[in-house]
């Protein structure tokens, strides 16, 4: 069986809910307040050993009950994967946009600098 506690950050508008089993945590999830009355729900992340046992959707309940009670009005969005998408729609979110990953490593300068020849 898991707790929740919330927290807050010093970074403006961020605060997040750790999930503990057994003294340790295993997952946590955060918001952060935006301009213009929006709020962002991200980095929902649970333990590999804890998942597919309810903690994530646990987490979002009570994040859920805590924006309802504190932001009615605002605007809330999410950039999911294909995991915690569903969840979302259940909970009767919109889709928008699709975004996609992409990565390239960066590979340095090994001429040095350039520098113009004067002599
Ligand atoms: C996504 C993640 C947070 C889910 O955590 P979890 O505790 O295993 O999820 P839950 O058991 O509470 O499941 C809640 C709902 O989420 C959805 N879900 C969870 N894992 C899923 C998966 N692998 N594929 C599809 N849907 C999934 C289901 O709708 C599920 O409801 P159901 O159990 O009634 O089917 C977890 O897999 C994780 O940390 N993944 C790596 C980080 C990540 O991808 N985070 C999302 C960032 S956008």
């Amino acid at each position: 069986m898991h707790s929740i506690t919330r927290f807050k950050t010093h970074a403006q508008g961020l605060e997040g809910w750790l999930a503990i089993v057994d003294g340790l945590t295993v997952g946590h999830i955060f918001m952060q307040e935006e301009p213009d009355r929006r709020i962002k729900f991200l980095d929902a992340w649970i333990h590999p050993a804890h998942r597919r046992k309810g903690i994530y959707r646990s987490l979002w309940e009570t994040r859920w009950t805590y924006v309802s009670n504190m932001y009615s009005g605002y605007t809330v969005y999410a950039w999911c994967k294909d995991s915690s998408l569903p969840l979302l729609l259940e909970k009767g979110f919109t889709t928008g946009e699709t975004c996609t990953y992409v990565e390239k490593k960066i590979v340095g300068n090994t001429s040095g600098p350039r520098v113009p020849v004067t002599c």
